[in-house]
């Protein structure tokens, strides 16, 4: 197989402030895209594209609150203003909170199911607006969102988390289904990373301690790489590889996939 290449190819990130989203903006960069990095979050995102750029590639920041039609409508035209044209969407923007069933809390699990299944669905809708033959792209693409290994088990404390990235893998599945019946032209794929330690991988950590599951940060991670037959945690520029590959043509005739990207902890 030859290396993926997306040279010539316009991409929006979401959540490419930090984490995975910034691992994947210079990895769809190294392999020839220009990026648009989308995020609440202005500095650090405004940072990210920066730190693009500055590799030679071309890269931007636009905000981009993903629960917003109004914020989605703007990053898609600034994408396309920008750049020319818009084929790759990685909806990759998302939100964790533990907790126990018996002491969940009805707003901070609506919050976000709000921001991981409805933010990823919108994004997928003025993705396919604009990709779809007839739209202001118009050229057909690939959209790669962002599930998680917690949609391939059962582990305690994540059951909100978990819920929102089961979702985000069959949204990933009827929009395949929906692109192809309907001629838009757009592959849709996901990836289910296993645990890394972002601020997002980091934090889940602290807080399976903080209810009790574990007895110290250190035994929670124990007991990820204790199911993870590498037997290690994953690293941020590991997702971005699949990313790229995903939305690259070596992946022509891969659509409404799951692939995990997880060490083995999901099978
Ligand atoms: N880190 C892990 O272990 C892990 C594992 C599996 C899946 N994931 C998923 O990968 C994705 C990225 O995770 P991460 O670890 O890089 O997290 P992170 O918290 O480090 O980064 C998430 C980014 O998303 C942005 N964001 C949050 N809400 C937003 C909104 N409404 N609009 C726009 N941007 C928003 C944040 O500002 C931040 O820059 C998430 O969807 C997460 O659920 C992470």
């Amino acid at each position: 197989m030859t290396e993926p290449s997306l040279t010539g190819k316009r991409a929006l990130v979401t959540g490419g402030a930090r984490g995975f989203g910034a691992a994947i903006g210079h990895a769809l960069a190294e392999a020839g895209a220009s990026v648009m990095i989308g995020d609440v979050l202005e500095d650090l995102g405004t940072e990210s594209a920066a730190e693009i750029s500055k590799t030679g590639a071309d890269a931007a920041f636009v905000r981009l609150d993903i629960t917003d039609e109004l914020s989605w409508q703007d990053a898609v035209a600034a994408t396309i203003a920008q750049f020319g044209g818009f084929d790759i969407l990685v909806n990759n923007a998302g939100i964790e909170v533990t907790a126990l069933l018996a002491d969940l809390d009805a707003a901070e699990l609506l919050r976000m199911l709000e921001v991981n299944i409805v933010g990823t669905a919108i994004g997928i809708k003025h993705a396919f607006k604009a990709m779809r033959p007839g739209g202001p792209a118009g050229a057909g693409g690939s959209i790669v969102n962002i599930s998680s290994v917690a949609a391939t088990i059962a582990f305690p404390g994540i059951a909100g988390y978990s819920a929102s990235k089961s979702a985000v893998d069959r949204l990933t599945r009827v929009a395949a289904m929906e692109s192809g019946k309907l001629g838009y032209g757009v592959r849709v794929n996901c990836i289910f990373p296993g645990l890394v330690p972002t601020e997002m991988g980091v934090k889940l950590a602290v807080d399976l301690t903080a209810v009790g599951l574990f007895e110290s940060v250190d035994a929670a991670i124990a007991s990820v790489v204790g199911q993870t037959p590498i037997g290690r945690l994953g690293e941020a520029p590991e997702m971005a590889d699949a990313v790229v590959f995903l939305a690259s043509d070596s992946a022509r005739f891969i659509t409404g996939v799951g692939l995990p990207v997880d060490g083995g902890m999901g099978m």
